[in-house]
């Protein structure tokens, strides 16, 4: 199946399963705005769950907070976003819709891309087993000048984004390709612009002189502008880490690829504060412990690669992505950076106060460096689906999609169903649920046969289904179900809980790390 038919699949098994639902659906939806379902506020909470945990449970020097959505507007004034946290946009004068003008040149970048994979593909189906990749590559003549074609591309338009982005330039680059609206198919363009994608509201009355506020793009500035408050009431020495979890909003133009891209979404970030010069030391310390974090869950190392950043922003002295394998190839999940003292000295100086730290030790006071982990939780979400939806043919010949999600985040952990909806057993599975709700998310269920119910369970991703038959009444025993392997067991329902708690808790997961 191509891949781009998987996350079509992916895509609407999120909606049919209740993991994730189009925004204000009955009015035609919200561009790039998502609803979480019943499940899949289950597996978000989860994945929040495991991240808080594995930093500040894990470390006695991470601490959490939960800062504000609205800030003092010259935060972002110092942090950089009121000047340049911009897209190059561009419009189609026949069409009247908006593109990112990058964003039209990465896309026919790509298409060189596909031009030389298909010529690579129709050689590769010639010849066969006799067929040598490199040699044709570099002999081709097509091949040759789609690469030649592609690379000035590539090197014209770096250019024009290392200039500031030079407007003029992406413009000229998009009519010298000769690129057309998708909508129109015209190449009516207007002029490129920049915007900004930060969303303004009003905070007060008009008539008392309202304020222009922001909701905020990331969650970091919350921690910094903190970090002094937290590092005093908590006593805390560097290196210390602050932990935050919460929305952020992005007014993006191109919103694409489902949840990948949203305008309201999630992040979980971590600034980790350092004595300046050991940085790039603790960079690599923590660019080894998130990989840790990805990895823990099972997809296979082959499912994960760092981006390391050639270009660095001016405030940063290293840069990587955590990129995950998706249908649509290797893309960034989360980024570890070191940031530097950039965003502190900015709040020094725009704030006029000394958010210096005293070293207790030294009996100097610096501005500390920080290194950030920053991840979408939304990303994250995407990425376990992906990695988690399967299609099996079965012995019998039937097809079963199965959500293999690590048990720890999976939404509903045991499904509990008794055989037949008489005889006592539905009161012996409800006996059950309640000794066991207290520690994991249960759900009955008693409708249709047991193989329609493990296919609905094996959907949601449950990893574990018990079945409660007559023998259980007697000999105090249910069959185990496991959702990946298929196997069944004969286990003592006083031992579930031990069982069950064991395979699918957050703890035992932590433990791993
Ligand atoms: N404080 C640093 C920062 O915000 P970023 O690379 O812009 O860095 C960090 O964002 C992470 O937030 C990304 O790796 C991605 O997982 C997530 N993210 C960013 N923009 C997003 C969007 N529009 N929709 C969903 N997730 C997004």
């Amino acid at each position: 199946m191509a891949q781009e038919d998987v996350f079509k699949k992916i895509v609407s098994h999120c909606k049919e399963y209740g993991f994730v639902f189009p925004s204000s659906e009955i009015y035609d939806g919200l561009g790039a705005v998502y609803d979480y379902g019943q499940n899949g506020v289950e597996l978000k909470n989860n994945i929040k769950q495991y991240w808080w945990q594995s930093m500040v449970l894990l470390h006695e020097n991470i601490v959490g907070i939960d800062s504000a959505i609205f800030m003092h507007p010259t935060i972002w004034k110092a942090s950089g976003h009121v000047d340049a946290f911009n897209d190059p946009l561009i419009d189609n004068r026949d069409s009247k819709k908006r593109y990112r003008a990058d964003v039209l040149i990465e896309d026919q970048i790509a298409k060189y891309d596909d031009k030389i994979a298909k010529e690579v593909a129709k050689a590769a189906k010639k010849y066969g087993d006799a067929f040598n990749e490199e040699e044709f590559r570099s002999t081709n003549a097509r091949v040759l000048e789609h690469q030649r074609k592609r690379d000035a591309l590539h090197e014209r338009y770096s250019r024009a984004m290392n200039a500031g982005p030079d407007l003029n330039e992406l413009r000229q680059i998009i009519l010298d390709e000769e690129i057309v609206c998708p909508i129109s198919g015209t190449k009516n363009w207007t002029e490129v612009r920049q915007f900004n994608l930060m969303f303004s509201t009003e905070m007060g009355s008009t008539a008392d002189g309202a304020m222009k506020v922001y909701l905020r793009p990331e969650t970091a500035q919350g921690i910094f502008v903190n970090y002094l408050n937290v590092q005093k009431t908590g006593r805390m020495k560097i290196p210390f880490g602050i932990a935050q979890i919460g929305k952020a909003f992005r007014n993006e133009i191109v919103a694409r690829q489902f949840i990948f891209r949203m305008r309201e979404f999630e992040q979980m970030e971590m600034q980790f504060f350092v004595k300046p010069g050991t940085e790039l030391e603790w960079f690599k310390q923590w660019k080894e412990t998130r990989l840790r974090w990805h990895k823990a869950l099972g997809f296979g190392d082959d499912h994960y690669r760092y981006h390391d950043h050639e270009k660095l922003a001016h405030y940063a002295n290293a840069a990587t992505d955590i990129e995950f394998l998706m249908p649509f190839g290797f893309k960034e999940v989360e980024g570890i950076h070191s940031r530097t003292n950039f965003d502190l000295s900015q709040h020094e100086k725009f704030s006029g106060k000394n958010i210096k730290y005293f070293d207790p030790e030294t009996n100097e006071s610096y501005t500390p460096y920080v290194i950030e982990t920053s991840i979408g939780v939304d990303r994250m979400f995407l990425s376990i689906m992906c990695g988690s939806y399967h299609e099996e043919k079965l012995e019998n010949g039937e097809t079963r999609v199965v959500l293999k999600l690590p048990a720890a985040l999976a939404p509903v952990k045991l499904a509990v169903m008794p055989l037949v909806k008489k005889d006592g057993l539905p009161e012996k599975a409800r006996e059950i649920i309640d000794a066991l709700k207290f520690h994991f998310n249960c759900q009955y269920d008693e409708k249709d046969s047991i193989g329609k119910r493990y296919r609905r369970q094996d959907a949601i991703g449950t990893p574990y289904c018990v079945t409660v038959d007559h023998d259980t009444l007697t000999d105090n025993c249910v069959t185990l179900r496991n959702r990946d392997t298929m196997q069944q067991e004969r286990v003592p329902i006083s031992e579930l809980d031990s069982i069950i708690a064991d395979r699918v808790s957050i703890t035992s997961l932590l433990k791993t790390l």
